[in-house]
């Protein structure tokens, strides 16, 4: 995927594409949303060698506090450990795998809620009932499994694969087109999980194009215009163009404009996707997140939560000013789920086959070859892509 300008700037075009011919581009065959070995090789060769978003490091402030989270990989856990470092662990027990933690909270140290073991909030194993009369038991080398962890801007990613190039590497040039929004200074807010009844791709395909916008957010957002970047590294990005925050609906945005924001970025609301599973949409005035996270081939969970300058954050009435960027992330979200569900009911039929794409889709184009490139040769075959 090439743009029809410089692929190293950041100077945005109506579309980045230049083939196949618009005419000849299709979306892409209905196994790659409904085939669960497509699935499995996705998860193999593509969600556990990546990046994920796993949430922000203000979640977790304080030493001892901790959020579990499922992950393709298994249950994690980001903990803060007494010396301020933030760490992420599988999250079962190194006796007989146990479930150690759920949900967000606070601990002095992890016990196993099975036999007891206890671990310190570094991982290492602290404690271990019984285990003294065990020949050759020996405590360190039975810790908690650390995964490979990185923070951009207060976000928090993980990756299962050791080898795979560091985070800065997969965001290329993103910070450079996102730095003036200061995500480091922001702070979460608000949050919600919602299960869906679709292929990851589709919540991903979707929000990058704003064909739909019009129909499916009819009674929200309404009709959109967007631009699309070149970018290099692993992600994509489109610009609404609304010279106010579309955070909220149908009034004045109730927060300025972030201090010191870049020209381009006051231009409109950027939506990228950090390939493979993880968009921020980064508006005027604030940020918002969809992460998503392959359950099955038909099945995903969205993730979505928003985040706002700290200064905003501290205003006497700023639950009351955020309120309505709230119900609006939901409706969206939701408008959208709902649809996409629709989409892989049709996607199920024996009779569904490629469509012609949109100039529109171009996203989606770039986004469906992004994961066909890493998918063994016999799959893509089997697809017939
Ligand atoms: S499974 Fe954790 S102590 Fe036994
Ligand atoms: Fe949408």
């Amino acid at each position: 995927m090439t743009g029809t300008g410089s692929s190293t700037t950041l100077v945005p075009e109506p579309y980045v594409w230049t083939e196949p011919p618009l005419g000849d581009a299709k979306s892409a065959p209905t196994a790659f949303y409904t085939d669960p070995e497509v699935f499995r090789a996705e998860v193999q060769h593509i969600h556990l060698k990546t990046w994920f978003f796993a949430g922000r490091v203000e979640e977790v402030p304080q030493p001892g506090d901790y959020k579990a989270l499922n992950t393709v990989g298994g249950p994690a856990i980001l903990v803060r450990g007494e010396d301020g470092v933030l760490r992420a662990f599988a999250n079962f027990c190194r006796h007989r795998a146990s479930i150690l933690l759920e949900g967000c909270g606070n601990a002095n140290s992890i016990i196993c809620p099975y036999h007891a073991w206890y671990y310190r909030l570094d991982g290492t194993l602290a404690g271990a009932p019984g285990m003294r009369e065990v020949p050759k038991f020996e405590k360190p080398p039975h810790g908690l499994i650390p995964i490979r962890m990185e923070v951009w801007e207060g976000s928090v990613f993980l990756n299962y694969d050791e080898n795979a190039p560091d985070l800065l590497t997969h965001l290329g040039n993103m910070p450079e087109l996102l730095g003036s929004h200061r995500m480091g200074d922001m702070v979460r807010t608000w949050h919600v999980e919602i299960e869906t009844k679709c292929n990851w791709k589709l919540l991903l395909e979707n929000a990058m194009e704003t064909y739909h916008t019009g129909i499916v957010h009819a009674a929200t957002v309404g009709a959109q215009r967007s631009l699309s970047f070149p970018t290099v590294g692993e992600w994509h990005c489109i610009q609404v163009q609304a010279n106010r925050s579309i955070a909220v609906l149908g009034q004045e945005p109730p927060f300025p404009v972030i201090e010191g924001l870049s020209e381009q970025s006051r231009k409109g609301t950027y939506f990228t996707l950090i390939e493979p599973t993880t968009q921020f949409a980064c508006a005027q005035d604030c940020m918002w997140w969809l992460a998503v996270r392959p359950v099955a081939v038909d099945r995903s969970v969205l993730s979505v939560g928003g985040c706002f300058p700290r200064a905003y954050t501290e205003l006497p009435d700023f639950a009351e000013r955020a309120a309505p960027y709230y119900k609006r992330w939901e409706a969206v979200a939701l408008e959208d789920v709902g649809i996409l569900e629709r989409q892989q009911v049709g996607l199920n039929s024996i009779l569904a086959r490629p469509g012609p794409l949109s100039w529109r889709d171009d996203m989606v184009l770039a986004m469906n070859r992004w994961v066909l490139a890493r998918l063994p040769a016999h799959i893509r075959d089997g697809m017939g892509a």
